[in-house]
């Protein structure tokens, strides 16, 4: 490995082939081997992506009066996503980093907004079912907020009566996710409205994997709750457009009931030599690469590519799911919605399973509470179905007949 940059240049193309040689023991997405990380659709689009931000490789998402081309694929990407949140005219969304970025500026705007509406609180807390994604905990952390996380119900979906509850004086918000990562369920916003509402709090919605793909699931006839903007009391909404949008990363959205709620997430600052800095995003230089191609997905893809990679998805899900449901002592955890579940075997260290799985070729991530192992279904999964039924079976009895003790759970 060297240590040092190189005293001279070498050439692309030994580069190239250096670098390709690198990939040679990555996970193998192409083909379905990952429980997560990578949302692939097809070579069709990977070729848009790679060229959309290739073409706006070095534009700064920071300078939109440099780069109005930017600024219009910007504005255009975040109405498309207020459409499929059933926002309106009000509705002003911030195209940001990832999940994590939209988590943070979401939890940001709710406490400076409780600052202006409830400034008598000084030890502002957020309640949370134990399943919302650490990214919380880490906004919270980062921006001086406690988070109490309560169990989830038997159904592993957030407990709408738990959680209020835990609303004490200095509760400011509520979040709930839309699915979970963990166990893929949607929280049950529609009862949660009411109940921000009822103690006036803000409620985030944490949709970064569903956000996006989730009308497309519904209109391929499965039965999604309702998690947006047309239930009253949500105020913001985190929509990942680097998962179910199948853009590049980093690109994700955070959207704001109203233009007035988004304005609590400016920061703004003047005390230096070059005038005023104002900026609603936690980044300062932005990818334009990230913002050009997710722009590009969504008019490529249009409703009816998402309402493909929908219907695709969700076939990958049941065909994996009756795969491992042929396997003796097999189920799945709850009764997920979407393309995110969890399974366990009887009487089998789940750590142990994935331990042999990956020896298999298939990576797997762990769930706790309860034990078991992670799925996120995309397009690409369907083909790999038989095989990863397959690699379960071998690996339960392998972890049964040898009463293995895996890794613990770790989510990267
Ligand atoms: C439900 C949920 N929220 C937030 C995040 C964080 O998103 P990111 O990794 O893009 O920052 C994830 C990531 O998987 C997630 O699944």
């Amino acid at each position: 490995m060297p240590l040092e940059l190189p005293a001279h240049g070498r050439p692309w193309p030994e580069l190239r082939d250096e670098m390709a040689a690198m990939r040679g023991n990555d996970l193998d997405w192409k083909h379905g081997r990952h429980g997560a990380y990578v949302w692939y659709a097809s070579d069709e689009l990977e070729d848009v992506l790679r060229e959309a931000f290739g073409m706006f490789l070095v534009e700064n998402g920071l300078g939109m009066r440099a780069f109005p081309s930017i600024a219009r694929m910007e504005n255009e990407t975040l109405a498309m996503v207020r459409s499929l949140l059933h926002g309106d005219d009000e509705t002003a969304g911030i195209f940001t980093s990832g999940g994590t970025e939209s988590i943070f500026l979401g939890v940001l705007a709710m406490r400076e907004w409780a600052r202006h509406e409830r400034p008598g609180i000084v030890r502002p807390e957020i309640v949370a079912p134990h399943s919302a994604h650490p990214a919380l905990n880490k906004a919270a952390h980062l921006q001086g907020l406690t988070v109490r996380r309560v169990p989830v119900g038997p159904d592993f979906r957030a407990d709408p009566a738990a959680l209020e509850a835990a609303v004490n004086q200095n509760t400011i918000g509520m979040y709930a996710s839309a699915p979970t990562y963990s166990l893929g369920m949607v929280d049950p916003i529609e009862a949660l409205g009411p109940i921000a509402e009822r103690h006036g709090l803000w409620l985030h919605v944490d949709a970064c994997v569903g956000g996006i793909l989730s009308p497309f699931v519904r209109d391929s006839g499965y039965a999604v709750p309702a998690f947006d903007f047309a239930i009253p009391g949500v105020s913001s909404i985190s929509a990942d457009l680097h998962k179910s949008g199948f853009a590049a990363k980093p690109a994700s959205t955070v959207s704001f009931r109203t233009r007035e709620l988004r304005e609590f997430a400016r920061y703004t600052f003047d005390d230096w030599p070059s005038g005023v800095y104002s900026s609603l995003t936690f980044t300062g230089t932005r990818p334009g690469g990230a913002i050009a191609a997710a722009w590009a997905a969504m008019n490529f893809l249009g409703q009816e590519g998402y309402r493909e990679i929908a219907a695709a998805s969700m076939r990958a899900k049941q065909k994996t799911i009756d795969g491992l449901a042929a396997i003796e002592g097999v189920k799945v955890h709850g009764a997920p919605p979407l393309y995110a579940f969890s399974w366990a075997a009887s009487g089998v260290d789940m750590g142990a399973v994935a331990g042999a799985m990956a020896r298999r070729g298939f990576m797997c991530g762990q769930t706790t509470s309860p034990a078991g192992i992670h799925f996120m279904a995309t397009p690409v999964h369907e083909a790999a179905a038989d095989a990863y039924a397959a690699a379960a079976a071998e690996s339960i009895a392998e972890a049964r007949s040898s009463g293995a003790v895996g890794k613990a759970a770790a989510y990267n």
